[in-house]
């Protein structure tokens, strides 16, 4: 499953040369007074089956219905295309979260309030993610379920392979997480009702300006 090799070795990092620059002509600000509402990144983080997808996906839910840009970026789904080279390494999923910073950043640019939903375990790759987009355009929403809830759900059987040695560096079992330390949203996706997690989302984006109060 992880017989990738790390990414170094598939491509020479940094090689674009004789590259520049072309400022657009429509630009962030535009779009969002078009729309009635600024664009954001909410990073969904926690262990396999923590509920990332579920809960942004009910977010996403909420924002369509209200008529705002909003997309979804999920782990599972980007691993089938944009990211179908990379396994699970430390190295492959540092590569991983490096392309979804970049591509949500251009969500932002687009004026869409954009939903990731990867599990991003390392705290580094979070951050440097976080530093691509100016200080208030990030929210790191912490799916703080409990690997007993996350294990007991085992929604894919997962757990149960990575447990029998089927799966090697499996997140919360034989590969590690990272806990954020000053998450703007921490949500306990284990024990929370869903549409009350909706709810602080929505409210964490109301009170941030990003858009406006029902
Ligand atoms: S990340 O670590 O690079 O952020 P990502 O969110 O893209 O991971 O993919 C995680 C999903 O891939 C999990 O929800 C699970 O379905 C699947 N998966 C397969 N192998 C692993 C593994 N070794 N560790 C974690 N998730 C895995």
């Amino acid at each position: 499953m992880t017989a990738s090799p790390t990414y170094g070795e598939l491509t020479d990092k940094g090689a674009s040369t004789n590259i520049a620059w072309h400022e657009a002509s429509v630009g962030r600000d535009d779009r969002s007074q078009q729309r009635g509402h600024r664009s954001a990144i909410l990073w969904f983080t926690g262990l396999s089956g923590s509920g990332k997808s579920t809960l942004a996906n009910a977010v996403n839910a909420a924002l369509f219905e209200r008529g705002l840009a909003t997309y979804v970026l999920d782990g599972d789904n980007i691993r089938h295309g944009l990211c179908k080279d990379l396994g699970f390494s430390d190295a492959d999923r540092e590569e991983n979260i490096r392309r979804i910073g970049e591509v949500a950043k251009l969500f932002l640019d687009a004026g869409v309030i954009v939903l990731t939903a990867f599990v991003s375990p390392f705290r580094a790759d979070r951050d440097k993610a976080r530093d691509l987009v100016e200080d208030g355009d990030f929210l790191e929403v912490f799916c703080a379920a409990d690997l007993e809830v996350c294990e007991s759900r085992d929604p894919k059987g997962l757990y149960a392979k990575a447990r029998a040695g089927q799966i090697k560096e499996f997140t919360g079992i034989s590969s590690p997480y990272e806990a954020p330390e000053t998450p703007e949203l921490k949500i306990d996706t284990g024990k929370q009702d869903l549409a009350y997690s909706v709810e602080l989302v929505i409210k964490a984006l109301q009170e941030r300006g990003v858009i406006p109060a029902a």
